[in-house]
This record gives structure tokens, C-alpha cells and sequence, in this order.
């Protein structure tokens, strides 16, 4: 089966190329930046409608997985580059899959599509969603965007509302839950990290393989069981900066971080500490492998 990623050089895009490619899918990878896979590969700026179409109409994929994106923090410092790829660049693509007649869209929502009216704690599919930042907006209407193109033109598109991801060989950039991996590879090389949230800030986060596998049960998954068409909540587990770095120094004992929240503070407080992922649980047999030791367990023997 054909299938096209877009953002293949991305924190998700580098870890589900190889496993897709795995499953016997046809990858065909794409990002602006140039890529290094043993699966063909493209050059393609999401923002460029001919290009999407041109690239679609050649490759015929069954699939596209859209991964392409401006994180929280980039998308406050350039907001209207930010909703061009967080927004329209998705709204476009929809279009030309269903011009080209692509059988299954992934696309990736965030947990930054919440905000602060929605519970914190063991967040709901289906609670109030007032997110104050940019990129939570574009994703929530993302979230809607994907629906409509479901109901009034049959397209399938499925998503999940991802937390921080973790994981080894990538360094995230221009996110709020960066702090996560970051805070290893500092461990590693100098001992000493400055963290730009507070160390008390709970977020939901998910190791990269369970994120991986998460979005290959969704994608292979009948479609009669599938009925979130927004994005389904997915929670790996909860930790805070704090938390990560006593977990370190079990590994590094004079491992040190200190605390000096800038503007990411104030996005981190608007979204959940905790996910309540039942739907996906129940539609599509969704089970979270990775807790916070083993999580780092991973991560530690991962980076050199
Ligand atoms: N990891 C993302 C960010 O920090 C949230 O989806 O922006």
C-alpha cells in the first residue's frame, strides 16, 4: 500500500517512516528539509498547493500521514507562518486528498487544543476546548476541519490529540514539552540543564514508540469502530519537570536543573496535567506500554 508522509524529518515523521516502512507500507517521505531514509523520498513545502497535488497525483498514495507543523512556541514568535502550516496547509492537503481520492488521512492534533476552562485532570474527549494559544487554536480547528471533510465529503480522516512526545535521536524545537528530551541530552553532556518551565508543571507525555504504534492501531483499525472524527485523547503518562529530573538522577546523581520559566509557562498552565483516553481504549484497543521508567530507562540507554 502507497502512502506519503508530510513532515517525515519531525520528531514523529523520523520514528514512524521506519515503522511504517516495516509494516509493508510504500513510504514515500517528504519534509521542506532534505531527508536521510531508505525509502523514497521528496522535497515538498506543505504551504505549495501544486506541489501537494502534483506529488499526490504521481505517487497515488491509499494513505497520508500529515505530520508537518509549527510547534506552541514557534507558532507565538511567527503566527501567521503558524496558522498557514498548522491550518491551511491541512486544509489543502483534504482538498487535494479528495480530488486525488486518497482512501485514509492521519493527521496530528495536540493536547494544546485545550485550554483553561477544560478539566485538568483525566481530561474528557468531549470537554469545553478555549485554547489561548495559536497553535491549539489552528489544531482545534483542525480537529473540526477533519470532521467536516468526514461528514460532507466521506473522506476518512482520523487523528489523535498527541502530549509531549519523547524520544531519543531527535532534538524537538519550538514546542512546550521540548523540555522533555532536552533535559536528557543536557543531563548527558553537561550535568546541568536551565528549564524554561516550573518544576511543578504536570504534563501528559508519551514515549515515541508508544506514539508510533498508537498511530498505526488507528490507521489500521476498521473504520466501523471508528467514532471520534476530531481527534482521539491518548495519554502515555504524567510527569513534571521536577518529577524528570529526580527520575534522572537516579541515572546521573549530580545531575542539576534550574527553573526559569519564559513565555511557555503560561501555554503549559492551559493544558491538561492528565487524560482521560477511554475512547481509545475502547474503539480501537489503544494500551500505553511506556510509563515513566521505563521511559527514561529507554531514553538513557538511547543516548550516547
Ligand atoms: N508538544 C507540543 C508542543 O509543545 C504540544 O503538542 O508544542
Amino acid at each position: 500500500m502507497r502512502v506519503l508522509i508530510t513532515g517525515s524529518g519531525g520528531q514523529i515523521g523520523q520514528s514512524l517512516v521506519p515503522a511504517l516502512a516495516q509494516r509493508g507500507r510504500e513510504v514515500l517521505a517528504t519534509d521542506i528539509q532534505p531527508l536521510t531514509f531508505d525509502v523514497p523520498t521528496a522535497r515538498l513545502d506543505v504551504l505549495d498547493k501544486e506541489a501537494i497535488q502534483k506529488l499526490l497525483r504521481e505517487w497515488k498514495p491509499v494513505e497520508v500521514y500529515h505530520l508537518a507543523a509549527y510547534l506552541s512556541a514557534r507558532s507565538e514568535q511567527e503566527p501567521h507562518r503558524g496558522w498557514d502550516i498548522n491550518f491551511n496547509a491541512f486544509w489543502h492537503l483534504l482538498e487535494v486528498c479528495r480530488e486525488v481520492g486518497v482512501q485514509r488521512v492521519f493527521w496530528a492534533s495536540s493536547i494544546a487544543a485545550f485550554g483553561p476552562h477544560t478539566p485538568r485532570q483525566n481530561t474528557p474527549q468531549y470537554p469545553v476546548m478555549d485554547p489561548i494559544g495559536l497553535y491549539g487554536i489552528a489544531k482545534l480547528a483542525g480537529e473540526r476541519l477533519g470532521e467536516y471533510y468526514f461528514i460532507r465529503h466521506g473522506l476518512d480522516v482520523r487523528g489523535l490529540r498527541f502530549p509531549g512526545v519523547v524520544g531519543p535521536g531527535h532534538l524537538p524545537s519550538g514546542g512546550t514539552t521540548d523540555f522533555s528530551v532536552h533535559m536528557f541530552y543536557a543531563a548527558k553532556a553537561y550535568g546541568y540543564y536551565k528549564c524554561y518551565l516550573l518544576p511543578h508543571t504536570k504534563l501528559p507525555m508519551i514515549y515515541i514508540e508508544d506514539a508510533v504504534r498508537a498511530i498505526i492501531q488507528l490507521m489500521e483499525a476498521p473504520i466501523s469502530v471508528i467514532t471520534v472524527r476530531g481527534a482521539y485523547n491518548l495519554h502515555g503518562m504524567s510527569f513534571s519537570p521536577a518529577e524528570l529530573e529526580a527520575a534522572i538522577r537516579h541515572k546521573k546523581s549530580d545531575f542539576r536543573c534550574e527553573y526559569v520559566p519564559d513565555f511557555r509557562q503560561k501555554l503549559a498552565e492551559s493544558w491538561p496535567e492528565s487524560i482521560d483516553d477511554s475512547y481509545a481504549r475502547r474503539e480501537w484497543g489503544w494500551q500505553p506500554q511506556y510509563d515513566l521508567n521505563a521511559l527514561v530507562e529507554a531514553m538513557w540507554q538511547a543516548i550516547p
